[in-house]
């Protein structure tokens, strides 16, 4: 099946938030098919995308966008990818985290249990372990430990349990119908979602270390926005919004009062102020074209 095309979510509040001005320079972290991107060159920025899945990037170049330079990367490195094309600052910086469509809907990159394909799930297929390395090869309390953390899955122990006897037994797990069955038979259908939702979202964060390239992006672009720029992050899952919502609180800080009288400054530098004071999401309308805004959720500072 072609992979569809992918949809930006939230692509209005997006840039309204990103306060685009002209010839401004904006950091896009999760460049996918330039879907934001485009957008704030529309509005006259210039933009950086970094991604790391060799087949966005392609296509973002088969397409020759103005305005947008690509590079491929990792957003944990923003700053030395930003410092290498010259730019000291930036005025905006993007991260729209998680998968994108054509990375979900095609099968041979093994991100969907709602389609057989290879357990894969490496967003850059030129390295690292894929998830059935990791179903195969790691320890049972590995397993349920990245079950447990990355999934917020409530039978983390009977599903990591299970896989290790049945390897015991001489059984691999090499597709994600393999797996997806697997799981599916132990614990049963309950619930509108599939019962091997969780895990596969904990794989899929594993295999990409998502939540330590998080970190690494959010220090760093606090790092080379300059002052007054914004920086905007949509999250799909609630692991990383709380992660986003943690560190722009820190940022943002907020006034104590002194036992002495007065108030002092609570928070890490460098301060932000919040642009929005809850998350963003989407309306019923835009639900409706793309079901995978549901779960968004967009989240914004402005450094200080
Ligand atoms: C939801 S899509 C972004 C879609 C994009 N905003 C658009 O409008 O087309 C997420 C993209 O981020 C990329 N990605 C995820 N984690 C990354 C990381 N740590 N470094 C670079 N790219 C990453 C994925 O490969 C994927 O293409």
């Amino acid at each position: 099946m072609p992979a569809e095309r992918h949809i930006p979510v939230l692509l209005k509040e997006t840039v309204t938030a990103l306060a685009v001005k002209a010839g401004g320079r904006y950091l896009d972290g999760t460049l996918g098919r330039a879907g934001h991107a485009s957008a704030v060159v529309d509005l006259g920025g210039v933009v950086l995308g970094i991604d790391r899945d060799d087949q966005a990037l392609d296509e973002v170049k088969a397409e020759g966008r103005i305005g947008i330079a690509v590079v491929k990367g990792n957003h944990g490195d923003l700053v030395r990818i930003a410092l290498e094309h010259g730019w000291k600052n930036v005025d905006g910086i993007l991260l729209d985290l998680g998968v994108s469509s054509p990375q979900l809907d095609e099968a041979g990159r093994g991100f969907s249990f709602l389609r057989d394909g290879p357990l894969d799930m490496r967003m850059d297929r030129s390295c690292g372990r894929t998830a059935a390395d990791i179903v195969n090869g790691d320890s049972v309390e590995g397993l349920e430990d990245i079950f447990k953390t990355l999934g917020e899955e409530p039978r983390a122990r009977q599903i990591a349990k299970a896989i290790g006897r049945a390897r015991g037994e001489g059984r691999r797990f090499e597709t994600t119908k393999d797996l997806a069955d697997f799981i599916e038979g132990l614990i049963g259908r309950r619930g509108a979602h599939h019962p091997a939702t969780r895990v596969f979202q904990a794989l899929r964060m594993e295999v990409n270390d998502e939540m330590g390239e998080l970190e690494r992006a959010l220090e760093g672009g606090m790092e080379i926005l300059t002052s007054g720029g914004r920086f905007a992050v949509i999250t799909f899952e609630s692991l990383t919004d709380r992660a986003v919502k943690r560190f722009f609180a820190a940022h943002v800080g907020r006034m104590r009062s002194l036992q002495a009288g007065g108030e002092e400054w609570d928070g890490v530098p460098p301060r932000a102020k919040a642009v929005t004071r809850k998350a963003i999401v989407a309306g019923p309308e835009e639900i409706r074209v793309n079901p995978r805004s549901r779960s968004a959720k967009l989240r914004v500072i402005e450094k200080v």
